[in-house]
């Protein structure tokens, strides 16, 4: 489905704001990555403002200048261990809360805060609903030395896309590696066996599937409303 880019602002914008209101005073917050990840850390932004006292540790380091700049206080993630929360969007999400990430290039430091975290609580509109992953496509992440070799590989098992580009230049990820965006013809039906496989190839740092991490999911849909969705 579709919704026109200002209303799904607004959606972004009120998804956003629900998941700030559920940080508490003491936590350590993970910030994702990503246009909506970015609206809920400009509503933790003005509680942090209003008295509320965290640390924040972040996926990118788009999303932590965004926060050092609004003022929150920034925790080292080379030093912790265990996160309380992290807020984070996704680019699809199936009835099982199995997720593919990395539209925004983030996806391995997205999957280090979200497997550290007490709780995920993952913001995303209707649009991102789908019964079974794979239109988006799925972002891997892969080291540049013999990128050639690893993607040769890939496509030799059947998975073909393209290294992702920004301003006609190979995109780097805050990790110095590449971004391959698998296109699969056909949609994931056994996701985990395909990470399992993209994952044995050299190269590839990790994909853009995170399994079993999302605690909840709030979904904001066009007529306004924000749910939270339970796992089937
Ligand atoms: C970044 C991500 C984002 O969470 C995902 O791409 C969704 O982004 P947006 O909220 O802009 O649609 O995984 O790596």
């Amino acid at each position: 489905m579709k919704i026109d880019s200002e209303k799904q602002n607004d959606i972004k914008k009120a998804l956003g704001k629900r998941a700030a209101s559920l940080v508490k005073n003491g936590m350590i917050v993970g910030l994702g990555t990503g246009s909506t990840a970015n609206c809920f850390i400009e509503s933790l932004i003005e509680r942090c403002k209003e008295g509320l006292k965290i640390e924040v540790v972040s996926s990118s380091t788009h999303s932590l200048k965004r926060a050092e700049k609004g003022g929150i206080p920034l925790a080292d993630m080379n030093f912790i261990t265990k996160i309380d929360l992290t807020v984070d969007g996704a680019d699809e999400i199936d009835p099982y809360n199995r997720m593919i990430k990395g539209g925004g290039g983030a996806l391995v430091r997205e999957k280090i805060l979200a497997s550290s975290s007490r709780q995920m609580i993952v913001i995303v509109d209707e649009t991102k609903l789908v019964n079974q992953l794979g239109d988006f496509g799925l972002p891997v992440e892969i080291i540049s030395f013999g990128y050639s070799a690893t993607i040769f590989k890939l496509k030799e098992l059947g998975y073909d896309g393209e290294l992702r580009k920004l301003d006609h230049e190979l995109y780097k990820t805050d990790n110095g590696n590449y971004i391959f965006d698998i296109r699969s013809p056909k949609r994931f039906l056994t996701p985990e066996k395909d990470d399992d496989v993209i994952k044995k190839i050299p190269g590839v740092v990790d994909t853009g599937f995170f399994f079993n991490m999302a605690t909840s999911v709030l979904v904001g849909y066009a007529n306004g409303n924000v749910k939270l969705r339970k796992a089937r």
